[in-house]
């Protein structure tokens, strides 16, 4: 009776232990300047489950694009770290995080770098992805990867603009959802 009782609640821990490593916590953030990178960041909290995160300037952009593009352009060239005035609360109860933004310059703003450098990535799944106007979007995923060494990482997904087409399709195979 007693070996019994034993294998049942020794099995039963054995399940648990395994439906909480499928269902980790999931962060899904992101930095926005006109939208879309927001509008795909909430389709793929909506299908995953995941907790949004939205990246916080301290100091905001300008809100007219030709200013924008300025700022954001001297920000590369001096490689800035654009300070982030909010931060995730609970950080080590997520095992994976997808980290989005928008193509900018060629690339992802310097404010991603901000964010990767503000975080232990360590035992964490870093996700990428970016919504552009029409090029640069495997550089961005790419510098994303980049940015988060200690992280394992898993395909990523680019959008132009808000076109999210393909993007079920894609959380399906890196097994996000069923
Ligand atoms: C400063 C700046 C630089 C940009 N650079 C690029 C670029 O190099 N390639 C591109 O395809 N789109 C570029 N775009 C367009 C944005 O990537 C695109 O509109 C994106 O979807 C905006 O996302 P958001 O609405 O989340 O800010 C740029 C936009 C801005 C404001």
């Amino acid at each position: 009776m007693k070996t019994k009782l034993f294998t049942l609640v020794a099995l039963l821990l054995t399940g648990v232990t395994a439906l909480s490593a499928q269902t980790g916590k999931t962060l899904v953030a992101y930095f926005s300047w006109s939208g879309n990178t927001q509008y795909v960041a909430q389709q793929i909290a909506r299908q995953t489950g995941g907790t949004l995160f939205r990246i916080e300037p301290a100091k905001s952009y300008p809100t007219d694009y030709k200013p924008c593009t300025e700022v954001a352009k001297t920000e590369k060239e001096t490689d800035a770290r654009p300070a982030i005035k909010n931060r995730v609360a609970d950080w080590d109860s997520y095992d994976t995080i997808f980290i989005g933004c928008p193509v900018w310059w060629w690339t992802a703003p310097m404010i991603i770098n901000t964010f990767a450098e503000s975080y232990d990535f360590r035992g964490k799944t870093v996700v990428p992805f970016c919504t552009y106007a029409s090029a640069y979007r495997d550089e961005t995923l790419a510098k994303i990867v980049a940015l988060t060494p200690d992280a394992k990482h898993l395909k990523g997904y680019g959008a132009v603009n808000r076109d999210t087409k393909g993007l079920t399709q894609w959380l399906r195979e890196i097994k996000m959802i069923k």
